[in-house]
């Protein structure tokens, strides 16, 4: 069962480092490490992860069943967890009214069998950063006031049953919370017409060459 056992830290470096090294002591399947705070927390491609203490849900998952799309259904089960009209920024960032609410950071060993699925979802956070402020927002900015072990609750049971979906229901579920389907992106290479992700979760592009999939980077709403 996702969730159990669980540590709780009131400061973490990051959730992620914690789980990783319980994961490499031979955490079960489940393992949840959650924090009021962390002191290094990150995010995707080198980023840092900042949220205010107890602001945010901070957690990391220690997974034993692995599959191409671990990331793909994280994000589904975040969607699914909330009362709210959530979509899916590839690779998977959780947009909220177009601004992002929550991030995922899967890391670990698939030689060893395990991977951390991270997640941080802002839940009471006020006040970004200035060079958030435009695009970063909090279930209570959308005002979902929801207390944080409520989401994690709900988060728990929605990972129990998507991250054991045959892949198919994942990629489908997916596919209807798509933010960037039909829209103009670019990425460091090109830019070109999203359209959806393939079963090993690579964004589909199609571009004045032809159709190009992206497995990994990042990608940018191109301006209107
Ligand atoms: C991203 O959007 O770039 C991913 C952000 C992931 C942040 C979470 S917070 C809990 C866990 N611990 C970390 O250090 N990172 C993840």
């Amino acid at each position: 069962m996702i969730g159990t056992p669980r540590v709780h830290l009131r400061l973490a470096d990051s959730t992620n480092e914690r789980a990783k090294e319980l994961a490499l002591g031979g955490a079960p399947h489940g393992t949840l490490v959650t924090a009021d705070e962390q002191s290094a927390g990150r995010g995707r491609q080198g980023r840092v992860w900042t949220a205010p203490p107890r602001s945010a849900l901070l957690m990391s998952v220690v997974t034993r069943r692995l599959t191409p799309t671990l990331p793909v259904a994280a994000a589904v089960a975040i969607c699914h967890a909330l009362p709210a009209a959530c979509e899916i920024k590839w690779p998977n960032d959780i947009w909220l009214e177009r601004r992002k609410l929550a991030g995922i950071l899967v890391e670990g060993r698939p030689q060893d069998g395990w991977a951390v699925v991270g997640i941080g979802l802002n839940i009471t956070t006020e006040g970004f950063p200035e060079e958030l402020a435009e695009i970063a927002t909090s279930l209570r900015i959308a005002g979902i006031e929801l207390d944080t072990e409520a989401v994690l609750a709900s988060l728990l049971a929605s990972l129990d049953e998507w991250l054991e979906a045959p892949e198919a229901e994942v990629l489908s579920a997916w596919s209807q919370r798509d933010a960037l389907r039909g829209e103009r992106v670019r990425w460091a290479d090109g830019e070109g017409v999203a359209a959806g992700i393939d079963a090993s979760g690579a964004l589909v592009v199609e571009t004045e060459d032809g159709r190009v999939a992206l497995d990994a980077g990042e990608v940018h709403l191109s301006p209107p």
